[in-house]
């Protein structure tokens, strides 16, 4: 659709920016933290590990008072679970909980909305111990560590997100670490994993909204339409079936309350059907979310299953590059989208379209809690860091999404990966996302010093002028 004119972004627009825990606060053993799964996993080597990370542990209030010079008007981060609850659940450990009352009261020092992820890939080793996702008790766990963080900050945090890209963790589980010896849980464990992780879910958000009424509480995941190779029929079959089972599938639950028709007979056909105790669709119906989360990096492209094993790409895949799955789908080539560096579609018009089918699907309003480009950034001899890439990339994602608002989506905000370079997933600080660099290669020693890089200061015009000129 071609508008005579754009809408404007709205007047409270979120301009922000993301982090997570692990990969951007290191201090993993200070102040009572107990290790969670990620600190325990195998890490490859060579790239730099979660111990330092950009130690934002010990320099928030710079990071802060930095993200408040670019404009931000939000700053979306996790709170770890090892710091407030050790053990996992019972005693919680008072420094951890100060620790993020400090953050947050930095934020709102700064005219900053504080955008908390209770768990973002962070299990307390502790319970994986007993079983981690897979064992029911963690349900009950993780609504005792909800419980703290509400009463806890829930004064003070009006936008919550439960859990990011529960689709990865489940879809993707190596692409965020893998356990030591390397071996994955089954299938069907990860979807009932995947069961456990919704219900638990779904219990929070319930109990958002009784103790903190005035809050908005929404799933965070990895969103993102698929095109078909072609037009004909059986590719836009193949299209569909992986956008449902990799998508809608986990959107669906805490929306409408039960597993999405198609996902439904697919994972019954193959065995992979969670098992679900009486009580647990009424749970699944009382979440309710109030908003959208999404991070979106990447549309895919999909074509017919040859219905036998060439389907499946022999190549490795991770979060946004697809593989294929035999009887299901096959990845394919867009011959009309960009790359980056690491293999990720770049496609600022899916993005629009992405966000026009989570509007029409769910009728919810949309927060970004992701986007952006992975890049080996360059510190120049003279203090600079110029990202023209990065630059480019936000300005015709934002433009994309100017588009959607006009196309009738309503959006709550924007908060691209990554507020300061954090460690990659799996690639260290060779892949970095940050508006701001942070001094440190894959090994420990680096100054650490923060430099604004270019897009730093591209961020903070289009801030100001609120997206008009872009
Ligand atoms: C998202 C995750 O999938 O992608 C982030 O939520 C991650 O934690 C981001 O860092 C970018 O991925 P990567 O692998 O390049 O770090």
């Amino acid at each position: 659709m071609i508008y005579q004119k754009l809408l404007d972004f709205p007047a409270d627009f979120l301009w922000g920016a993301s982090t997570s825990a692990y990969q951007v606060e290191g201090g993993w053993n200070a102040d009572g933290k107990s290790p969670s799964i990620i600190d325990r996993y195998e890490h490859p080597a060579g790239y730099a590990d979660f111990t330092v990370a950009s130690d934002h542990y010990h320099r928030f209030e710079e990071d802060i008072a930095l993200f408040a010079q670019m404009g931000l008007k939000a700053y979306r981060f996790s709170i770890a679970w090892t710091r407030i609850l050790p053990e996992g659940t019972g005693k919680v450990n008072p420094t951890g909980v100060e620790h993020y009352r400090a953050v947050i009261r930095a934020c709102r020092a700064h005219g900053i909305e504080p955008v908390v992820t209770m768990y973002h890939f962070d299990l307390p080793w502790c319970l994986e111990e007993q079983g981690g996702w897979a064992n029911r008790a963690t349900i009950d766990a993780f609504e005792a560590y909800a419980r703290v963080l509400f009463t806890e900050f829930g004064a003070e945090v009006k936008y919550w997100l439960t859990i990011n890209e529960q689709n990865t963790m489940i879809l993707h589980p190596g692409a965020i670490g893998l356990p030591k010896g390397g071996v994955l849980p089954s299938r069907k464990t990860l979807y009932q994993m995947n069961h456990h992780l919704m219900l638990a879910q779904a219990r929070v958000m319930k109990l958002c909204h009784t103790m903190c009424p005035d809050a908005k509480i929404g799933p965070a995941l990895n969103l993102t339409a698929m095109y078909p190779e072609t037009c004909r029929p059986e590719d836009a079959i193949a299209a569909h079936n992986w956008e449902v089972l990799r998508c809608w599938n986990f959107a669906d639950v805490p929306v409408f309350g039960w597993y999405h028709p198609l996902a439904v007979r697919y994972l019954e056909d193959r065995g992979l059907m969670p098992e679900v105790q009486p009580g647990d669709r009424e749970t699944l119906a009382g979440a309710n979310p109030d908003f959208i989360a999404m991070n979106y990096y990447s549309t895919a492209t999909i074509a017919a299953s040859h219905g036998d094993a060439s389907d499946v790409s022999a190549r490795a895949g991770d979060q946004q590059i697809m593989l294929g799955e035999q009887g299901v789908y096959r990845a394919a080539e867009n011959p009309y989208v960009g790359k980056t560096k690491y293999g990720w579609v770049i496609d600022p018009t899916g993005f629009r379209y992405t966000l026009r089918k989570v509007c029409e699907r769910y009728h919810l309003p949309i927060l970004i809690t992701e986007n952006g480009i992975g890049a080996p950034d360059v510190l120049e001899p003279d203090g600079t860091v110029h990202d023209a890439y990065r630059i480019e990339f936000y300005q015709q994602h934002l433009h994309a999404m100017r588009e959607a608002i006009t196309d009738g989506v309503q959006m709550l905000g924007y908060c691209p990966w990554s507020a300061l370079d954090v460690v990659s997933t799996h690639q260290g600080y060779g892949k970095r996302y940050g508006f701001i660099y942070v001094d440190r290669g894959e090994e420990e020693g680096g100054s650490l010093r923060r430099i604004p890089k270019d897009s730093f200061y591209w961020y903070q015009k289009t801030i100001a002028e609120n997206g008009k000129n872009l």
